[in-house]
């Protein structure tokens, strides 16, 4: 089974971007947790960033007939992207949606998803473990 993993705009500087927020675990930190979650799964995982909207939506339709399903951190694009949302409907693949802040917690703009409603599921508040219960639980959905 193949995964892609997506990370959104401003994740390539976590670490030192608000790390009262964000925490201190980089994007390669994230990465290499991912691989070794992926390598005990028995998944293969495929990892790309981007802080452009249309190449996420470029990515999702050039790797969906590869992938059984995909993992997003969609970053502010989560809160303001209905284009990431439809990308994701007219593939037809899984996706969890992930976030290493509570967003239900901060602020009033951060609360509402466009992508929530036809995702398999979320995950957020856990930092670094947002993106490991995230995957543990797409594979699981995949699974089934
Ligand atoms: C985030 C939450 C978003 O609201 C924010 O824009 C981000 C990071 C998170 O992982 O907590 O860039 O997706």
């Amino acid at each position: 089974m193949k995964i892609a993993v997506i990370h959104g705009p401003n994740l390539r500087s976590l670490g030192k971007r608000e790390p009262e927020v964000y925490g201190t675990d980089t994007l390669e930190d994230i990465n290499d947790h991912l691989q070794k979650m992926a390598n005990e799964l028995g998944v293969e995982i495929t990892v790309f960033q981007s802080n452009h909207e249309g190449e996420l939506i470029d990515y999702i339709e050039r790797m969906a007939p590869e992938v059984e399903g995909f993992l997003i951190n969609p970053g502010a694009y989560t809160h303001t992207s209905i284009a990431l949302r439809d990308a994701f409907v007219g593939v037809e693949r899984s996706f969890v949606e992930v976030h290493l802040s509570n967003t239900t917690a901060r602020e009033r703009f951060r609360r509402h998803s466009y992508l929530a409603p036809v995702a398999a599921g979320m995950v957020y508040g856990f930092g670094l473990h947002s993106y490991l219960l995230g995957l543990q639980g797409l594979v699981a959905k995949l699974q089934q």
